[in-house]
């Protein structure tokens, strides 16, 4: 039976929800956590949408039925891939999402340059479409796909040369005299946040979703009077369909800074 003292679940297609998991942890520390990070199938972003769904269902189902009491994609690809399905088959049950912050970004004043950097999949998904159709007249707003820091960080190597230099290539295009908010649409983006810096400068405004999301997390559960009595000692267990990424895990939840 599902109590207040079940778990909350969270997934994501690999180490990338850890930064999710942080700000959950922050905000609900004596909740219990069951993270489930699917790096064998990393990364998700560049794969059919059919595919990136199929993954989603197949990790949030497992969970579901073990008896989670919240499911939190802590992934914009999955969400984007899958959230409205996984609503539609589990009405009742809350499932948070993420996506990229491109509000907060487009609303922070004058009319400002946004990067949006997310995969490939949440770039091009119909749910990232209606939000640039929401903030276009805020903001001038500019999608940037960046594969290749989702593959660094799930090799360990967030903060690395190979980042700067990835980095360097990727933003070349860009006036680094010129002060940009740049969104990271991506739940790993994050942890490469002192790469992004040091290439980027310290103009750049950083935006991420986590911390709404965690926020809309412990909101559903408050709804639902299924939030964890006061006073009960937090827990996570990590999970990983590839073992080897567990001490990564574990490593990624204590260094990152929220
Ligand atoms: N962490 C995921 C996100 O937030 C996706 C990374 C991947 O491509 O697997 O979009």
């Amino acid at each position: 039976m599902v109590t207040c003292e079940s778990p909350i679940a969270v997934i994501d297609s690999g180490v990338g929800g850890i930064s999710v998991l942080k700000r959950l942890w922050k905000l609900m520390p004596n909740e219990k956590y069951i993270y489930f990070g699917d790096s064998k199938n990393a990364p998700y972003g560049v794969r059919p949408t059919e595919e990136i769904k199929s993954l989603t269902f197949k990790s949030a189902e497992s969970l579901i039925s073990m008896g989670a009491k919240e499911l939190v994609i802590a992934c914009n690809t999955a969400t984007s891939a899958a959230a409205a399905e996984l609503r539609k088959k589990y009405p009742d049950f809350p499932i948070v999402g993420l996506e990229p912050a491109l509000k907060p970004a487009a609303l922070s004043g004058g009319r400002p340059t946004v990067i949006v950097m997310a995969t490939e999949l949440t770039l091009r998904e119909k749910k990232f479409a209606a939000l640039v159709e929401r903030f276009k007249n805020n903001a001038e707003i500019i999608g940037l796909p960046a594969p290749g820091i989702v593959e660094l960080v799930e090799a360990s190597k967030a903060d690395s040369e190979e980042m700067d230099e990835y980095l360097r290539k990727l933003f070349s295009p860009f006036d680094k005299d010129k002060e940009y908010c740049l969104v990271l649409g991506c739940t790993h983006f994050p942890f490469a946040k002192r790469a992004i810096r040091r290439v980027m400068g310290d103009r750049v405004k950083l935006f991420d979703g986590a911390e709404g999301a965690a926020r809309h997390a412990k909101e559903l559960l408050e709804a639902r009077d299924m939030l964890c009595p006061q006073g009960q000692q937090g827990r996570i267990t990590f999970e990983n369909s590839d073992e080897s990424h567990i001490t990564l895990s574990k490593k990624l939840f204590e260094d990152y800074e929220v």
